[in-house]
C-alpha cells in the first residue's frame, strides 16, 4: 500500500510500540494506587508527560491528558468557557476549524451566545481584520488552530492569541495537525490553551492532551475521580500515553530532519502533477504550508472518484478530513476559501510522512496520471 494521508492518521512508530509493550506486559498497576504496583505505572505517566509537554514547549504540570485531539478541543472550548467570568461568554473561531472545534462552538451557540467564526481568504489564510473587528471585552475565548487538516494551511496564531489578551479573553490553537510537523513553543505562541493528538504523530490511537496555562481556570466536562487534576476524571489509558509520551520525545528529535525532507518529497509531487495533469491547482500554494500536505483541485473530475480509483490502484489518499469523509459535503475548509461545489469536490489531499520515500513519489505521480488522465481519454 502506497499510504499517503498521514493527515488521517500516522502509522505507529516501531519504537513506541515497543514502549507500548513494555507498559502492557508489567506495568498494570493503577496509576492512582499507593502500593508499589500503582507507582511503577505512575511513573511512567509521569515520564510521558515530561515528553509530551517537550514537544511543546511546556512545563509538565500543564498537560492534561485525554483521548485524543476531539477531546482536548471540547475541553478546551466548553471548559474554558463554563469557567469565564460572568458577562464573558462570546467566542471568536475561525470557519476553517475542524468539527472537533466547530461543533463545540456551535452548541455554545445554540445556548444562546455569541460567536463569530471568521473567515479565511483565497488562500485559505485567516481574515485577521476580521477578527480583530470581533474582538471586545464579551469575547471569553478565541480558538484559531495552528495549522489546517485539508490544506496544511498554517494560521497566524501569535497575532490571534495577541488580540485575545489585548481584550482579556483566553487564546486555544487546535495543534492537533501542527505537532510533530512544526516547531511548537506555546509561550511564544501565546496560547492558554492547546490541543494536541498522539494518532497523528506517529502514536497510538485513543491518547491526546490538552496544554493549559499555569493558573488557567476552565471546568472538567465529566465528572468522577481525582486523575488529571480533576480536569479529565477517569483511570489513565497507561499505555497509550506511554506511546504518546514517546511519540513525542521521537517527534521532537525527529521534527527537523523530517520536516526537510518530506518538504522536498511534497514539491517534487506537485511540480510533476501540475506539469503533467491539465487543469490541476494546488489549493493553499500562496500560504505558508505544512511541509507534507498537498491538496490539489483536478478541474472536471470527481475527487472522490479519483480516490477510490487510486484505492484500486493501491494508493491511500482522501477528500478530506477522515471523520467526515462519510458525509458527502465538500470540504467546508475549500468553500470557506471562495472554491465552487464543483471546485471543492474536484479536490484530493495527498499527505506524506515520516515513511514517504522518493520511490513512493515516482509512483504517486504515476498512478495519479493514471486516474486523472484516463477519463479525459489522455492515458499515459
Ligand atoms: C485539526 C484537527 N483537529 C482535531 C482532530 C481530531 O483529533 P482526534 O482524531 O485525535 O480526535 C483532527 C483529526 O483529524 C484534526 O485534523
Amino acid at each position: 500500500m502506497l499510504y499517503a494521508d498521514y493527515n488521517a492518521t500516522t502509522p505507529l512508530d516501531p519504537e513506541v510500540r515497543a514502549a507500548m509493550a513494555d507498559a502492557l506486559g508489567g506495568s498494570f498497576g493503577n496509576p492512582s494506587s499507593i502500593h508499589s504496583a500503582g507507582q511503577e505505572a505512575r511513573r511512567l505517566v509521569e515520564r510521558a508527560r515530561a515528553q509530551v509537554a517537550g514537544l511543546v514547549g511546556a512545563e509538565p504540570d500543564e498537560i492534561v491528558f485525554t483521548s485524543g485531539g476531539t477531546e482536548s478541543d471540547n475541553l478546551a472550548v466548553l471548559g474554558a468557557l463554563a469557567a469565564a467570568p460572568a458577562g464573558r461568554s462570546g467566542v471568536v473561531t475561525s470557519a476553517i476549524e475542524h468539527h472537533a472545534v466547530l461543533e463545540p462552538c456551535a452548541h455554545w451557540r445554540g445556548q444562546g451566545h455569541a460567536v463569530t467564526f471568521i473567515g479565511v481568504d483565497g488562500e485559505g489564510r485567516l481574515d485577521l481584520r476580521a477578527l480583530e473587528a470581533a474582538a471586545g471585552s464579551h469575547i471569553a475565548l478565541f480558538s484559531v488552530m495552528l495549522a489546517n487538516n485539508d490544506t496544511g494551511v498554517i494560521q497566524p496564531v501569535v497575532e490571534v492569541a495577541r488580540t485575545a489578551a489585548a481584550c482579556g479573553a483566553l487564546a486555544h490553537s487546535d495543534a492537533v495537525q501542527a505537532a510533530g510537523k512544526l516547531p511548537i513553543d506555546v509561550n511564544k505562541l501565546g496560547v492558554s490553551l492547546l490541543s494536541f493528538s498522539s494518532h497523528k504523530l506517529h502514536g497510538p490511537k485513543g491518547a491526546g492532551a490538552l496544554y493549559l496555562r499555569r493558573g488557567v481556570p476552565i471546568a472538567p466536562l465529566i465528572h468522577g475521580g481525582r486523575q488529571e487534576r480533576i480536569l479529565r476524571p477517569g483511570t489513565e489509558n497507561v499505555p497509550a500515553i506511554v506511546g504518546f509520551g514517546k511519540a513525542c520525545e521521537l517527534a521532537h528529535l525527529h521534527l527537523a530532519a523530517d520536516g526537510r525532507r518530506v518538504a522536498e518529497l511534497r514539491d517534487r509531487f506537485e511540480t510533476e502533477i501540475l506539469a503533467r495533469v491539465p487543469g490541476t491547482r494546488i489549493n493553499g500554494v500562496g500560504a505558508g504550508r505544512l511541509a507534507n500536505t498537498s491538496n490539489i483541485a483536478f478541474a472536471g473530475l470527481d475527487g472522490e472518484a479519483l480516490t477510490i480509483n487510486l484505492d484500486m490502484l493501491g494508493m491511500a489518499v482522501s477528500t478530506g478530513a477522515a471523520c467526515s469523509a462519510a458525509d458527502q459535503t465538500p470540504s467546508h475548509v475549500l468553500l470557506a476559501m471562495g472554491r465552487s461545489e464543483a471546485e471543492a469536490r474536484s479536490s484530493v489531499r495527498f499527505s506524506f510522512g515520516r515513511e514517504t520515500t522518493p520511490e513512493e513519489i515516482d509512483r504517486a505521480v504515476a498512478l495519479v496520471l493514471q486516474v486523472a488522465t484516463f477519463p479525459r481519454g489522455a492515458r499515459p
